[in-house]
């Protein structure tokens, strides 16, 4: 049961989250911002650090550093357990079978471009990748670039005015020449939520291998990759108040031991000699050089934190205040909502006639609001909707009703000051 599923709605009256005892953990977000209050709604763009994860890293650096894996010392082992703690947690998060399957690596695009990379050494000329015209640059880009590389051809499946993805239509382009299928699991421009479980049944009917895009998922609810039955989901820690500089990459056992490796240095070989070099096992093949250590400790941290609230408190508490911001919205003259398909998470973006969006997010600073503006690194979906950007609010669950008011009561400001 969560936010992001396409069958069942959370049961709201069974549960609870407090927020003004949640917003205690972020000291960021008490201060004021131009004299006003800060209302933080940029989530989408990264989410705050809760203290809990501030202090694992402190503790971390004061208490444990060295280098992982290879040290004999008291240190060098803290470290290790500590790291390899963090990849169990993660594993736990997403109920991956193994932490073998776990490969950290710096964010969701890196993740995408290691398997960009790696799966790209096996495509041929004509192959197809097909990908929605919803997704972020970071799931555009790296298959355009395999296809300059190998000859392939980019297929993109098409949303409808709503922002939700034909359906139909990408069922209809998996076909025999489909090596992959690479889908947002949530758009960061739009919230749309993809039905990406239905997606996978459709792949896999034609024996292609699915890579969800979980960037924007997995701050929201539950994710559950052997539910989802996907063969890769990539996400970022900073996006889930993790620090930033880490992210996963999850991928099926034997799909990670037949990729090729990616990156060479230390940490991803057992043996080298100048005749032959043997990699290490899973994960690791795939985690060449010292990793961020302190990074995957914070992860684990925002890990523990977000699931001793609940992902299911959060993904409920959310889509309470996303109908209310949304309603509030959408009652404000000339105001138009871009994105409005029937399953979303966290996020609303909007215009409003005659202002640009840039000088709407100025003058909401100016009341401590702060939100996004641009074309979101989702040029595709700002060209489907005519549009050279949007405004776009994004929510976590430390957000209040009462900042969304705030953002209501700045846009009335700014029509008035700009119109
Ligand atoms: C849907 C989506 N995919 C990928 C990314 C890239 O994430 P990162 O910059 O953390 O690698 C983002 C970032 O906004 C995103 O929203």
């Amino acid at each position: 049961m969560n936010a992001l599923s396409h069958t069942s709605k959370p049961d709201a009256a069974r549960l609870a989250l407090d927020v003004e005892r949640v917003r205690v953990d972020f000291p960021i977000l008490h201060q004021q911002v131009h004299g006003c209050p800060l209302a933080f709604l940029d989530n989408a763009a990264s989410a705050q650090r809760p203290r809990q994860v501030t202090e694992a890293i402190s503790h971390y650096y004061h208490h444990d550093h060295a280098n992982v894996h290879r040290g004999v010392h008291t240190l060098s082992h803290r470290a290790t357990d500590a790291y390899e703690g963090a990849r169990e947690k993660v594993r736990g998060f997403i109920n991956a079978a193994s932490t073998s399957e776990i490969v950290f690596t710096r964010g969701t695009t890196e993740s995408i471009n290691l398997v960009a990379a790696t799966l790209g050494q096996s495509v041929r000329p004509g192959d197809e990748i097909l990908i929605t015209h919803l997704e972020h640059h970071s799931n555009i880009v790296p298959w355009k670039l395999l296809c300059e590389r190998t000859g392939a051809v980019l297929r993109v499946a098409p949303i409808d005015a709503d922002g939700a993805v034909r359906l139909d239509e990408l069922q209809q382009m998996i076909g025999p020449r489909t090596r992959l299928v690479a889908v947002a699991h949530v758009s960061n421009a739009l919230g749309t939520v993809n039905p990406v479980k239905r997606i996978v049944e459709w792949a896999h009917a034609a024996d292609v291998p699915v890579l969800l895009d979980g960037a924007q998922a997995t701050l929201h609810a539950a994710v559950d990759v052997r539910e989802l039955d996907c063969e890769f989901y990539a996400f970022s820690g900073h996006k889930m108040c993790g620090p930033t500089g880490i992210g996963v990459l999850y991928g099926k056992q034997h799909w990670l031991e037949k990729l090729p490796p990616w990156q060479g240095g230390g940490e991803m070989i057992l043996s080298v000699s100048f005749a032959e070099t043997v990699y290490n096992k899973l994960p690791y093949k795939f985690e060449a050089g010292t990793p961020n250590i302190a990074g995957a400790i914070g992860l684990g941290a925002a890990i523990d934190y977000l699931s001793e609230i609940g992902l299911a408190n959060i993904a409920a508490y959310e889509s309470r205040l996303l109908g209310y911001m949304t309603d509030r919205l959408a009652a404000i003259d000339g105001l138009r909502l871009i994105g409005t398909a029937e399953v979303k998470a966290g996020v609303q973006s909007f215009v409003i006639d005659g202002i640009h969006p840039h000088d709407l997010g100025t003058v909401l600073d100016h009341k401590g609001v702060a939100i996004r503006t641009g074309h979101h690194c989702a040029m595709p979906v700002m060209e489907f909707f005519g549009v050279a950007g949007t405004a776009r609010a994004s929510l976590a669950f430390y957000n209040t009703q009462s900042e969304i008011d705030q953002l209501i009561d700045a846009l009335q400001v700014a029509r008035e000051i700009l119109s």
